[in-house]
């Protein structure tokens, strides 16, 4: 229980682990995977440097045993470039507030009525609630993931509020409704570097206090600061499917579905999931719900290729568009390893900078995973296939045949009759997708004229 008298439990102690001696590596199976393993977060460390992600968490969380190793999670995330702003709750902290001072709670449809008497427990269970984050987020003994890594907290009166007012008969009083978030100033936070931590408390152009729910606060704030990730933590893993299978991805409109079928929906997914909806119909590309009892749910949701928790986005996770120059670092860093084995015939990056509208990109989660390229040959009618490449996470997902499809919608439009491609290992997949093979000599004549026989590429070519 939490209270301004209460004294705060002591927190566990965090030990660094001790590798055992000559080992420094101990926890991966060697260093090869260590390496790998860094380096496979590389491309989402890329991805998400300079983005803007909020986080909803309940004052459970706060009050949960994993509070500890979650601070060192954002703090991580804050040194990796990421722009935070946390939104605590406190319900638990204020329920007990209210029984400690012989109160009744009241509720009318799931919300509080916060009456002059519950709003003083509000204020000093939110205070003391926030006081216990911060002192979190200010850690830095030596021993920890956080030894060096201050993180400066900053706050304020970011967001307007009005009141709910009478519903149904009954007066909510000092319950709030979110009128206005000042997203230039949290911005302008943002910028300095700071981590702004967000207390779910409005004031109102009278100069009065609203009590605000915390899932509505973050949804607020991520659609007015443009984020890129709107994140809830919550009681559940994410969505389950009706066999109790976690859904990794659904889009805002099997949200909807899922929500009026209601099945299966914990009391945190009734509340986050119609946040969740509005937040990314609104233009937060990405709503994630992650399970706040796993811990490490953070790193591993945004850190590896399959994630933890589920994805709500307003359209399909992936999405084939055409390139752009900002594209180029993370076409080089997707194509290079199959230059260097020879698959791919190998493009330096200035050449790829001349030519990137030739290419089309899928794109997952704001990552480049896969790319193909149009190169035509007017005169002859025909065009060539290049370049064509899934990272190897998300193959046989169908990508490649989205971006083959993507290729020859393009020809198509300039009128092109003909596609070809030059494989030296991917003979099948192509014969799989209604190409033939042909000499080099029916190449286009430009084409040919470069043709290095050396390479012993087969020629596949399809009608279009
Ligand atoms: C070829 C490639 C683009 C396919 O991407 P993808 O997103 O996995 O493709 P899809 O999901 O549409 O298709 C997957 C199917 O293709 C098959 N496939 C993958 N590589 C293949 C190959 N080299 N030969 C034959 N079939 C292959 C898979 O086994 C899978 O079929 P299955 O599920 O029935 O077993 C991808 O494997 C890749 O990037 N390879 C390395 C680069 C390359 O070879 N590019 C072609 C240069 S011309």
């Amino acid at each position: 229980m939490l209270s301004a008298e209460s004294t705060p439990e002591p927190r566990p102690e965090y030990t660094a682990p001790e590798p055992p001696a000559g080992d420094k590596t101990h926890h991966f199976k060697s260093s090869a995977h260590f390496v790998a393993w860094v380096r496979g977060a590389a491309p989402y460390i890329h991805a998400f440097r300079g983005k803007t992600f909020v986080v909803g968490l309940g004052g459970e969380v706060v009050a949960g045993e994993l509070a500890q190793s979650l601070t060192y999670d954002f703090n991580l995330l804050a040194a990796l470039g990421i722009r935070l702003v946390l939104v605590h709750g406190a319900r638990p902290q204020i329920d007990a507030e209210v029984a400690r001072r012989g109160l009744e709670a009241r509720f009318h449809n799931g919300l509080r009525v916060t009456d002059p008497a519950t709003l003083e427990c509000v204020k000093m269970a939110m205070a003391v609630t926030r006081f216990e984050v911060e002192a979190l987020l200010s850690q830095g003994l030596p021993n920890t993931p956080m030894a060096g890594g201050y993180m400066r907290i900053t706050g304020g009166n970011f967001i307007v509020a009005r009141p709910v007012g009478v519903v149904d008969g009954v007066d909510y009083q000092y319950t709030g409704t979110v009128r206005k978030v000042v997203a230039e100033e949290i911005n302008a936070d943002l910028d300095q570097q700071n981590v702004v931590l967000i207390t779910p408390l409005g004031m109102s152009l009278t100069g009065e206090i609203f009590n605000l729910c915390v899932e509505e606060v973050a949804e607020a704030v991520a659609i007015a600061v443009k984020a890129e990730k709107l994140i809830y933590l919550c009681d559940a893993p994410g969505l389950l499917d009706d066999e109790g299978r976690l859904i990794d991805s659904v889009t805002a409109d099997e949200a909807e579905h899922h929500l009026q079928a209601g099945e299966g929906l914990t009391e945190d997914l009734h509340l986050y999931l119609p946040c969740a909806i509005r937040a990314v119909r609104r233009g937060v590309a990405r709503c994630h719900l992650l399970d706040r009892d796993k811990d490490g749910a953070l790193l591993l949701e945004f850190f590896t290729p399959a994630g933890v928790g589920t994805v709500v986005s307003r359209d399909p996770l992936f999405r084939v568009r055409e390139a752009q120059v900002d594209d180029v670092g993370a076409l080089v860093a997707l194509i290079s390893p199959l230059e260097a084995d020879g698959t791919l015939v190998r493009r330096g990056r200035e050449l790829l900078e001349r030519e990137i509208d030739r290419f089309s990109v899928v794109e997952y989660d704001s990552m480049l995973v896969g790319c193909a390229a149009l190169y035509p040959f007017t005169e002859d009618n025909a065009a060539e296939l290049a370049c064509l490449a899934v990272s190897t996470e998300y193959r046989r997902s169908g990508l490649g045949e989205q971006l083959l499809e993507r290729i020859e919608r393009r020809a198509r439009r300039q009128g092109l009759e003909r596609l070809f491609v030059l494989t030296t290992r991917t003979a099948h997949w192509f014969r799989e997708r209604g190409f033939s093979e042909i000499g080099p000599e029916a190449l286009p004549r430009l084409k040919r004229e470069l043709f290095n026989y050396q390479r012993r590429s087969k020629v596949f070519v399809k009608s279009l």
